[in-house]
């Protein structure tokens, strides 16, 4: 098996802040990924880079081997990265078939006049697919403004995946849900396994181990550890530098 995602010796600075330091991790396809760290460990950073928003001072990024470092942003989406920001962005005004709707004419760059009405038919009906997969049925012409904060977070999974990513990057996807909403998205991130590589920064604990198969944990920019969940919850200096000792557990 070789790694869908691979990052040699990436490196990052603001400044004199070292966001991300000499960071080396390799993730294997099959199996829900996280990265776990403190407050300020680089994780975000190190989506930003993958994704091209920001640019390595060095080292190198690997996506299904080939090389993406210093790619243009629409190259690397155009490859089939996609994330999810900390700051939802959804259009407010548009209901949920709307916004995925007019997510996938972009995606495909044809929101043109001319286009086959058949076309039209196509993706009408892979937009009502990804509804259905996000059980969103009831809220389909309803405003996005309107919605839970939980509806949102489902559709702007939906927004990501109806551009059939390879690979899809969360950034702490449940920050700030009530413990019902949470469930509802942890659960549907799960499902998306089975269609793309999910990457998951996380910092509630309890979704980490409910959702990871395969968990790195990041500080100070670098690598501490990585391994399973039970390894990483058994890890020493895991306990040390991220949790404060004796705080981990993993789910029986
Ligand atoms: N655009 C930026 N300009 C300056 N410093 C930044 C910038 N982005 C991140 N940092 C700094 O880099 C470090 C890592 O930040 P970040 O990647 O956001 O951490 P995390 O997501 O793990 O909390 C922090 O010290 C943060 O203040
Ligand atoms: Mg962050």
């Amino acid at each position: 098996m070789i790694p869908f995602l691979k990052i040699d010796h990436l490196s990052k600075a603001f400044g004199g802040v070292k966001a991300v330091s000499d960071l080396s991790i390799a993730l294997m396809p099959g199996r829900i990924n996280a990265i776990i760290g403190p407050n300020g460990a680089g994780k975000t950073t190190l989506f930003n880079l993958i994704t091209g928003f920001i640019r390595p001072d060095s080292g190198r990024i690997f996506f299904e081997g080939r090389e993406i470092t210093n790619l243009p942003i629409h190259e690397i989406s155009r490859l089939g990265i996609k994330r999810t920001l900390q700051v939802k962005s959804v259009f407010n005004s548009m209901t949920v078939f709307e916004n995925l709707w007019i997510t996938l004419s972009a995606h495909r760059g044809h929101l043109n006049p001319f286009k086959k009405a058949a076309n039209y038919r196509l993706e009408r009906e892979e937009v009502e697919g990804v509804i259905e997969q996000l059980e969103l049925e009831r809220f389909r012409d309803r405003e996005a403004g309107t919605l839970s904060y939980g509806d949102v977070a489902l559709l702007e999974i939906g927004m990501a995946i109806i551009t059939r990513p390879r690979m899809i990057l969360f950034d702490e996807p449940v920050c700030g849900m009530s413990p019902q909403e949470t469930e509802r998205v942890v659960a549907k991130i799960a499902s998306l396994a089975q269609q793309t590589h999910v990457v998951i920064i996380e910092h509630d604990m309890d979704v980490v181990f409910k959702l990871a198969e395969e968990i790195t944990v990041l500080a100070f920019g670098g690598k501490l550890a990585s391994g399973t969940p039970r390894e990483i919850a058994e890890d020493q200096s895991v306990k040390e530098v991220y949790f404060g000792v004796d705080e981990v557990r993993a789910d029986e």
